[in-house]
C-alpha cells in the first residue's frame, strides 16, 4: 500500500501522515526531511545553490540516509543524525531553494522509491502523487488557508518557547508556496487522481478519519 500526501507548507501533512501510518501499521516517509538535510549542508558549507558546478560538487560529497528508530524516521547527513537540526525555518527555506535543482531531485528519487517499493508507506511531500509514486493506491492533496497554516506554525513555535513572529511566518509560507508551485521541475500541483482536502476547518482527528476512510480495501 502506497499513500501519497502532497500539499503546501504547514498544511498538516507530516502530522496527518504520521498518524495515518501509526493507525494502519505503515511506515511514514517524510521526503521534505531529505530536502532539508541537503539544505542544511548547503547552509553549513555556504554552497551557492545558483552555481551548477558547486551544486554537483556538493551533491557528490553528500550522503543522505533514512533509518527508523522506535518507528520514527531519522535522517542522517554524512553519518550524523540531523533530524532535529533540519527543523529550523531557515533550513526549510534553503530546502525549498535547493529543491528547484534537477540534480538534487535526482539524487533523492531512488531513495524515496526504494522505501515505498518494499513496504507499506504513507509518504508526504510536494511531488509524491504526481511524480515519485504515480501508481500510489491513494493520493491526497492536503491544504489549508495561508492564515490557518501560519497560525498553526506560530502556535507550534510558541509551545516550544521559540521566537515567533506571525507576520514573518506568513510571509515565509507565502514565499515558499510560490517557489514550490512555480518551479520548472516537479512543481507542487494536485495530481489528477488525488482527493482535495482543505483542513482549515477540520481537526487532526477528522482529517485522519477522512483519509483512512478512503484507503481502498
Ligand atoms: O507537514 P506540514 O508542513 O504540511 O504541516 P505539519 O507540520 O504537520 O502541521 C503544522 C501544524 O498544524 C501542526 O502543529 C499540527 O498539529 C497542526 N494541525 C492542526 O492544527 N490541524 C490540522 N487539521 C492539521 C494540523
Ligand atoms: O514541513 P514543510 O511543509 O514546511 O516543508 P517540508 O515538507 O519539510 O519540505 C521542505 C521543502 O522541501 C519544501 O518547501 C519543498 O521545496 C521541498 N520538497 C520538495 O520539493 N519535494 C518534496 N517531495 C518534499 C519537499
Amino acid at each position: 500500500m502506497n499513500i501519497a500526501i502532497d500539499g503546501p507548507a504547514g498544511a498538516g501533512k507530516s502530522t496527518i501522515a504520521r498518524r495515518v501510518a501509526k493507525e494502519k501499521g505503515y511506515i511514514y516517509v517524510d521526503t521534505g526531511a531529505m530536502y532539508r538535510a541537503i539544505g542544511l549542508y548547503f547552509m553549513n558549507e555556504g554552497v551557492d545553490a545558483e552555481n551548477a558546478a558547486a551544486v554537483l560538487d556538493a551533491l557528490a560529497a553528500i550522503q543522505v540516509e533514512i533509518k527508523y528508530e522506535a518507528g520514527e524516521q531519522q535522517v542522517y547527513l554524512n553519518g550524523k543524525n540531523v533530524s532535529k537540526k533540519i527543523r529550523q525555518e531557515a533550513v526549510g527555506n534553503m530546502a525549498s531553494k535547493v529543491a528547484t535543482k534537477q540534480a538534487v531531485r535526482d539524487k533523492l528519487l531512488d531513495l524515496q522509491r526504494n522505501l515505498a517499493a518494499t513496504q507499506d508507506v504513507v509518504m508526504d511531500g510536494r511531488d509524491i502523487g504526481t511524480f515519485v509514486l504515480p501508481n500510489a493506491e491513494l493520493k491526497i492533496y492536503l491544504t489549508a488557508s495561508v492564515d490557518t497554516r501560519a497560525d498553526r506554525r506560530y502556535k507550534e513555535l510558541v509551545e516550544k518557547h521559540m521566537p515567533a513572529d506571525l507576520e514573518e511566518i506568513k510571509r515565509d509560507i507565502e514565499a515558499r508556496d510560490y517557489q514550490d508551485m512555480h518551479r520548472e521541475i516537479a512543481p507542487l500541483t494536485q495530481a489528477e487522481d488525488a482527493y482535495y482536502l482543505d483542513s482549515s476547518a477540520l481537526t487532526i482527528d477528522e482529517v485522519v478519519a477522512e483519509i483512512i476512510r478512503r484507503i481502498p480495501q
